[in-house]
């Protein structure tokens, strides 16, 4: 069975991605990956604000404020990840990249345009394949619209698309007003790609204790048909390369990203449940399904629900909430 694909114009054997997670810092889970057959891997972030930077230039005028970025990067910016100088960073990068044949996708999360740029030529020059630029940002300022925090995301890609040749992916989060447009707009600007989608990690609140409470969860397929609503809408008129992220964790679940049009699949959470080994039995299981169900190859069987393909489009958008509420019950 072909299960080959091609995602940032890099061809991958197979469609599964090890989506950035502790696991894929690991040279000895990578080589597991590897082993056990993973497509690519996208290795862990590099935190602009973990990094000893000699000056930070502020993201742009200093009359726009850029904190809500470091706000936003907290979420992950753990003493236990923190890297502290950059050399060290790219020499474990050039390491790890060394001892793995599989392409590897470095990945960004920066708070300044220089911070972006920078990182993204030295990750470069460390060997790496492609680049995916983590777009994790919490809203929390009122005073900014939604217009101007999405600008600042698509300057950032310019930027670097300005400054490296290798390919660029972003990283989005559902919670766009106008997804379709904003993609369109990353696509515009240069990605070669698109990840749909970050998953918010939500502070609890202790009631006894009066204090937020961060606890990471790992998904489940219950999380699956938020990114295949927006793959469905954006892969019919997308070119750049589309990635599933968030909730894969069964062959079935494979099987729908990539017919609503992802051209591969990140797993985080599966791995972490499973173990590494997780892979060989999807990718067997995605061969198998595909022969059962008289599909060629993987390339073949993508996009096909998308909403160009499918006879009712509006299942995907206003008709399918209307239709749904009025059957409750019946
Ligand atoms: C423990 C853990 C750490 C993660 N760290 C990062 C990270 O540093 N950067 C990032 O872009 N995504 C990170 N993720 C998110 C995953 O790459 C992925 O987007 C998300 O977990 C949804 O995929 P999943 O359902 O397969 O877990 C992390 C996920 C987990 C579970």
């Amino acid at each position: 069975m072909d299960l080959s694909t091609t995602y940032l114009g890099l061809k991958l054997s197979n469609p599964f991605i090890a989506g950035p997670s502790p696991l894929t810092g690991r040279l000895d889970a990578l080589k597991r990956m590897e082993d056990a057959g993973m497509g690519a891997i996208v290795l862990p972030p590099l935190f602009e604000e973990q990094l000893q930077t000699a000056e930070m230039d502020l993201f742009q005028a200093i009359d726009t404020p850029a904190e809500s970025f470091p706000e936003a990067l907290t979420y992950f910016a753990e003493p236990e990840h923190a890297i502290v100088d950059v050399e060290g960073y790219m020499t474990h990068l050039a390491d790890l990249k060394k001892h793995v044949r599989v392409p590897v996708i470095g990945s960004i999360n920066a708070v300044t345009r220089d911070g972006w740029t920078d990182y993204a030529k030295l990750m470069e020059g460390a060997g790496v394949d492609a680049l995916e630029l983590d777009f994790y940002f919490v809203g929390n300022d009122a005073s900014r619209t939604g217009g101007e925090i999405e600008g600042r995301f698509v300057d950032a890609l310019t930027a670097v698309k300005g400054c490296v040749q290798i390919p660029v992916s972003v990283k989005v989060t559902p919670f766009h007003t106008s997804l379709a447009h904003f993609a369109r707009s990353l696509e515009n600007a240069g990605a070669d790609g698109i990840v749909l989608f970050h998953r918010f990690y939500e502070p609890d609140i202790d009631i006894e204790n009066l204090e937020p409470v961060s606890r990471l969860k790992l998904s489940d397929s219950r999380e699956l048909p938020l990114r295949l609503r927006w793959l469905a809408i954006v892969s019919a008129k997308a070119a750049c390369s589309l990635a599933a992220s968030g909730g894969v964790h069964s062959v079935e679940d494979v099987v729908k990203a990539i017919m609503t049009g992802a051209h591969c699949v990140q797993l985080a959470s599966a791995l972490l449940k499973n173990g590494v080994e997780h892979v060989t039995s999807l990718r067997e299981g995605l061969a198998a399904w595909l022969d059962r169900n008289e599909y060629e190859s993987v390339r073949q069987m993508r996009g096909t629900m998308n909403i160009e393909h499918i006879p009712e489009p509006g299942a995907f958008s206003r008709a399918h909430y209307m239709h749904l509420v009025g059957s409750w019950g019946s």
